[in-house]
């Protein structure tokens, strides 16, 4: 009896480990720096992660879309239209600025890959036709702000002539933009970069401090990261996919008191957070957190 359980059940496990094996062994695993410039598929990394704004238990987009709009909801900055914002390591996304364009004079988009630049240029000058924003400027600023359709067409028109300069940047080194951009930012944007880009909590810090240098004070870091989900201390290592190739991609977890210590040791004091737990494809582990930040 007991042997036929065994039986059974190496039956169901070892296809499924021999499957998971293989799959391990046939992506290739390299450390970030070398992986984005030549791996990072822009337009699948925007339909896997962007693809419908709408409440969804399994993307990311409405997280962070809700997270941007709360924060200005907290009206802690002056309205007044002139604000100078950038967002750091944007990828290829737009999404993440649309908040932030109805308050701000200027709006700097940086970017490591060229392959993620290209594709905000081409939104920019209107000739992106592999991926539709208006869904996000619809329910950005028609469902959140409870606005018209026109004024949402009007934000795009608006965010346009506000987007100054798509960049590129590098939080490894030291100035980490071109000089002509240092700012300081009243707000700054930052999503999902350094868990991929440091692999150990000095490198993170260290990349936090060079992005907290470009920030004026009384400005804010609007931070999303992912937080280590099983309560312990310290960095979790993990891989993940992303943008469409079977590349894996290392990246690092902390714990909030840990990320919140580091934000602190940058000169930030934390004014909100919020926290999101995907429940499912293509985010199955990951526990995301968005911070407020303001520099002191
Ligand atoms: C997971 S994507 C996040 C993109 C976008 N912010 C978002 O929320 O979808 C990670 C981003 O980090 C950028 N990146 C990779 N290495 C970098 C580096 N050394 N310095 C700055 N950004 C880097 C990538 O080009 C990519 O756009």
């Amino acid at each position: 009896m007991r042997i036929m359980q065994l039986r059974l059940l190496s039956r169901d496990i070892i296809p499924h480990y021999l499957k998971r094996i293989s799959k391990w062994r046939s992506s290739r695993l390299i450390r970030v720096e070398d992986t984005y410039t030549t791996h990072f598929c822009p337009i699948p990394h925007l339909k896997e992660r962007y693809g419908n704004p709408e409440p969804s238990a399994t993307l990311y987009c409405n997280f962070i879309l809700k997270s941007l709009h709360q924060f200005f909801q907290l009206d802690l900055l002056p309205s007044d239209g002139e604000l100078q914002v950038l967002d750091y390591g944007c990828g290829p996304v737009i999404c993440n600025v649309i908040s932030a364009s109805k308050h701000a004079r200027s709006i700097t988009m940086a970017e490591y890959t060229p392959q993620g630049r290209e594709v905000v240029e081409q939104w920019l000058n209107g000739s992106l036709t592999s991926f539709d924003w208006s869904p996000h400027f619809d329910y950005i600023v028609q469902t959140l702000e409870g606005k018209s359709e026109e004024e949402a067409r009007e934000r795009e028109r608006s965010l346009r002539k506000k987007m100054k300069g798509v960049v590129s940047c590098d939080l490894t080194k030291d100035p980490p933009i071109d000089p002509q951009y240092l700012g300081p930012y009243d707000i700054i944007v930052c999503s999902l970069v350094i868990n991929t880009t440091s692999s150990s909590i000095e490198e993170h810090q260290a990349q936090m401090n060079r992005l907290a240098s470009l920030i004026k004070k009384g400005g804010y870091l609007l931070f999303v990261t992912c937080l280590r989900a099983d309560g312990n201390e310290g960095v979790h290592q993990y891989h993940y996919f992303c943008g469409g190739s079977d590349v894996e991609y290392n990246a690092i977890a902390v714990s909030m008191k840990c990320l919140f210590s580091m934000l602190e040791a940058s000169g930030l004091a934390v004014v909100s957070s919020s926290d999101h737990l995907c429940t499912g494809k293509p985010d199955i582990r990951s526990n995301f957190i968005f911070v407020a930040g303001r520099k002191v």
